[in-house]
């Protein structure tokens, strides 16, 4: 939507450009005729204030703490939906109805075995490989495996391919990296089932299903299913703005994730925690700890770039953590140092200043570890859950009338015009 224009005035001249704005109100400056029109371009490392697209799939409003998939708040689809469907939601733009919903999962069981050859590649990484390198590089492995020319198919068979295929190529590599006996998919078992049965059933000793732990593994998923721009979806949308196969903008999207700055938190929210824990840390050390610049230290799973309050993720995987345990009569010594942490945090100005709050990662990797997820799976357990948000956002992207090329400025800093000398005389 096309509304006001706003001026502005460089070297005495006025130039006026378009504003957009969004359906919840959000204003932008359209600048697209900005280094046409004055000569100059703007300045905004890390894109904070810089809108790359329009997009109709996540609404946040950073100081409210909202957050919406296709206009419905998480909180309703984890309490209410499935994995499976909001990831119709998020691709569709819609809620599935019965029949819809029902043909997604038939199409999810037929794309959920992995073709043989496949496990050569696993066979041959190094048994203490990342698994989220070997994500990665599996993903990008896919397209080799199942080409596909036709765009128009490869929206339709990939998504379903790629979302079936991550469960069962992600459950192959901890398996495999066991040395363990790969588990195939179970059509009798949903989406959810499945992955938890190929991580940890058993020939001996069958792996006893747990509908509580089934429902916190879709409120999981649910939760890291989109999140608008983000570091590794915009990637996604950048890379797919090549125009090349998703499998390889949705590798490229894992491998964004991975960072610790970003999907990896989870990872180090628990390295941390249990570091603090060894080593004996009282809660006020930690807390000074990551006030003191110098000491190159951050409280892992705080923070972040939109929320400037709770991230309304974590107060869900906050409640997840107190039920998971509860069912699996369990107590996880970090989920109360945790908690401590918080209450520390929340209470002290440097934090409360700086708008630092719990983000979705700080109790999810207690959630991870009671389901009994290994610590280098926690990463590719966000890039599951995120899988449909990035199919969405490259679907879009390849729509987008005002799409084209990724392809930012830049100010340039370095030599001027310098000559070249030869070898024999430096
Ligand atoms: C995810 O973007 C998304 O939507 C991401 C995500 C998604 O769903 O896709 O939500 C998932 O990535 C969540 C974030 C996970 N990362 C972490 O938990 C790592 C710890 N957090 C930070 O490194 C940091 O808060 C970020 C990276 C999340 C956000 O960084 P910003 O917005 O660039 O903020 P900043 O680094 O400029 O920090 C602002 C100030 C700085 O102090 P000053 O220089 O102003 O004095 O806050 C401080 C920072 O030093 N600060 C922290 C801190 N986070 C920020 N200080 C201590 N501990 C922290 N965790």
């Amino acid at each position: 939507m096309m509304s006001e224009r706003v001026k502005i005035i460089i070297e005495g001249k006025t130039f006026e450009f378009p504003v957009i704005v969004g359906s919840e109100g959000e204003k932008a400056i359209d600048i697209a005729q900005l280094r046409k029109t004055t000569g100059y371009i703007t300045h905004d490392p890390g894109f904070g204030n810089t809108g790359c697209c329009r997009s109709a799939i996540t609404f946040m409003d950073g100081e409210k703490g909202v957050l919406r998939y296709r206009g419905i708040p998480v909180e309703q689809l984890a309490e209410h939906s499935t994995f499976v469907e909001t990831a119709y939601l998020l691709i569709n733009g819609h809620l599935p109805n019965r029949e819809q919903l029902t043909q997604m999962r038939v199409l999810l069981n037929d794309s959920s075995m992995v073709h043989e050859d496949m496990k050569f590649f696993y066979q041959n990484f190094p048994r203490n490989a990342h698994p989220m390198g070997i994500l990665s590089a599996m993903v990008n492995a896919l397209k080799s495996f199942y080409p596909i020319y036709d765009i128009e198919e490869e929206q339709t068979y990939t998504t379903l391919n790629l979302i079936s295929k991550i469960r069962t190529m992600s459950a192959m590599s901890y398996r495999m990296s066991r040395g363990h006996l790969v588990i195939y998919p179970r059509p009798d078992y949903s989406y959810c089932a499945n992955f938890l049965n190929m991580m940890f059933d058993n020939p001996v000793n069958p792996y006893k299903m747990d509908e509580d732990l089934v429902k916190a593994l879709n409120v999981f998923w649910i939760l890291h299913a989109d999140h608008e721009q983000n570091c590794s979806t915009t990637a996604v949308r950048v890379v797919g703005s090549g125009k090349v196969n998703l499998y390889a903008a949705i590798s490229a999207g894992i491998a964004a994730l991975w960072g610790p700055l970003h999907g990896g938190a989870n990872q180090a929210v628990i390295e941390m925690l249990t570091n603090i824990q060894k080593n004996g840390q009282s809660i006020r050390q930690v807390i000074e700890m990551a006030k003191d610049k110098k000491k190159n230290f951050r409280l892992m799973g705080f923070g972040h770039r939109v929320y400037k309050t709770y991230d309304p993720r974590a107060k869900i995987m906050k409640k997840m953590c107190d039920m998971v345990l509860g069912k699996l009569k369990k107590k996880d010594p970090l989920l109360d140092l945790a908690k401590e942490l918080e209450e520390a945090a929340l209470t002290d100005t440097y934090f409360i200043d700086k708008h630092l709050y719990p983000n979705v990662d700080f109790y999810s990797g207690i959630v991870l570890r009671a389901m009994g997820i290994p610590l280098n799976m926690f990463t590719v357990m966000f890039a599951i859950g995120r899988l449909p948000g990035w199919i969405a956002q490259w679907q879009e992207g390849m729509e987008d009338p005002e799409g084209k090329i990724a392809r930012p400025r830049q100010i340039y800093t370095g030599a001027g015009l310098t000559n070249y000398i030869p070898l024999g005389e430096r």
